[in-house]
């Protein structure tokens, strides 16, 4: 018997990225079986994985800190959260020695079967049945397969993978958040209105795995919805592994236009003229966007602007906008700087724009912003993170002075904690300059997607220029900015 893993589930017990999986897939150092991965292989590809090295017990402790019930019945109490974990583990254990065994019994039979019809028979069958035999009672209690087994029973107890279909998009549901929420966090755009089982619209169909309700909600499934699986993914959560059928939005033209009465939650100062806008949603009503995509922001004193969103779609609740400081009549920018409008409504209408990811691909991704062009490359390239789909992905942010690099936390942040992610900031470099770089730092500068971003005139000059070195057009995305 092969135990064999999802590609999501081989990731994470490996400690790896599934993009970093996937190269080394497409390589040839590790086979699939319809998708999947069989555990001696992740072993032979990653010989030292412990349950230490994959993070888990971090994931762990934030699993335990915010999922596990809270209850204090006397009826119902559970054991202490290191209690239920220990003995998970130990479970885990256990049952991985029991699958090694049986998987050495298949084997056995095998052989077993081959010998008799060989004709194999008497006294050396006996004997060779007999030391096969002890051979299998004294398999080691741990060793490193069925430490890899362990771990997986361990995390599927811990947190549930869901897949999409048709999509094939896969994330994990941890602790007991909804799914729809963790399809949200995990970057994917699964159909949603209200998120609290009023609207019908993250109605999905559970075609295999278990789901089971985690709050109630008025909106009504008819009987026969009922029969054939559907139920809403904001209200039910992942018992077990699950196969949902569920439309996504794939393109910008696929999300619906919004119109949110939002409320500024906090401006923080990143240079002498330029702010950091923070709005939050009510939690009933977060923004669907993609990556890339602008909002229309309209203030209480009827000022209004375009602004590309600089944050994740996957935490539409929070949206963060770049605002630098315009004219003498740029009302908008003028009630941001010098009035005090944090807890202010403000109205968010959109989203617009087709600057987008291209999320399918698995090349490496270029992002080249100038100046304020790093708002909708950042928040490409934090959905990029939160997809796991990009191999390797490289920055060069170009500005107008030495301590123009703002969002400083956020490109230390990404270089400390990504192996794959580079970071090259810029100061007043011109198209050819760009060009010149890449062709420098990257191998062969045709195989990846570019992304470009900032004020009109210098991204068609790059454009322009990149095209000139032998980029096909279909490689490049641009975002001017006016
Ligand atoms: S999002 Fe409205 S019912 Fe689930």
């Amino acid at each position: 018997m092969t135990h064999l893993v999802s590609l999501s589930r081989a990731a994470r017990l490996a400690g790896v990225t599934r993009a970093e999986l996937q190269r080394r897939i497409r390589s040839g150092e590790i086979s699939t079986f319809e998708g999947e991965v069989a555990i001696a292989d992740l072993l032979r590809a990653y010989p030292s994985v412990s349950l230490e090295k994959t993070g888990m017990l971090e994931q762990v402790e934030r699993i335990k800190a915010d999922a596990l019930p809270r209850s204090h019945d006397a009826d119902t109490a559970l054991p202490s959260q290191e209690v239920l974990v220990a003995r998970i583990r130990s479970l885990g254990r256990a049952l991985a020695r029991t699958a090694a065994q049986a998987e050495a019994q298949g084997a056995l039979l095998d052989e077993l079967r081959e010998r008799l019809i060989a004709g194999d028979a008497g006294t050396a069958l006996l004997g060779w049945l007999d030391a096969r035999r002890a051979d299998i009672d004294s398999l080691p209690a741990e060793d490193g397969r069925a430490r890899l087994i362990a771990n997986d029973t361990f995390l599927r107890l811990m947190s549930a993978s869901v897949k999409i279909i048709p999509s094939g998009h896969e994330f994990f549901v941890d602790g007991t958040e909804s799914i729809l929420a963790a399809a949200v966090r995990a970057g994917l755009r699964l159909g949603y209105g209200c998120t609290s089982g009023n609207c019908g619209e993250c109605k999905a169909r559970v075609v295999s795995g278990e789901v089971t309700r985690i709050a109630d909600h008025d909106y009504v499934l008819s009987e026969r919805e009922r029969q054939m699986g559907y139920m809403l993914t904001c209200c039910n959560t992942a018992v077990t592994d699950v196969v949902l059928e569920a439309a996504e939005a794939r393109t910008a033209a696929d999300l619906p236009a919004q119109d949110i009465r939002a409320q500024i939650r906090k401006l923080e100062r990143e240079a002498d003229d330029l702010l950091l806008l923070h709005v939050q949603t009510p939690r009933t009503q977060t923004l669907r966007f993609m990556a890339g995509q602008r909002a229309r922001l309209t203030l209480e004193n009827g000022a209004e602007r375009e602004l590309p969103i600089a944050s994740c779609p996957c935490d539409g609740r929070h949206l963060q906008f770049s605002v630098r400081r315009g004219d003498a009549d740029d009302a908008f920018a003028a009630h941001l700087f010098e009035g005090q409008p944090t807890r202010e409504m403000v109205r968010v209408q959109g989203p617009a724009g087709e600057f987008v990811l291209h999320e399918e691909a698995t090349e490496p991704a270029v992002f080249i912003a100038i100046d304020d062009g790093i708002a909708p490359i950042k928040s490409l390239i934090e959905h990029a993170i939160s997809i796991d789909h990009i191999e390797a992905f490289h920055l060069y942010w170009t500005v107008d002075s030495p301590d123009g690099h703002y969002h400083r936390r956020w490109c230390r942040a990404l270089k400390e904690t990504l192996d794959n992610f580079a970071f090259t900031p810029l100061v007043g470099a011109h198209a050819a300059d760009l060009v010149a770089m890449v062709r420098a730092d990257l191998a062969d500068p045709q195989q990846p997607l570019y992304y470009l971003a900032g004020p009109s005139a210098p991204v068609r000059a790059l454009a322009d220029a990149l095209m000139a070195a032998g980029i096909g057009a279909g490689r490049i995305s641009a975002e001017a900015l006016t």
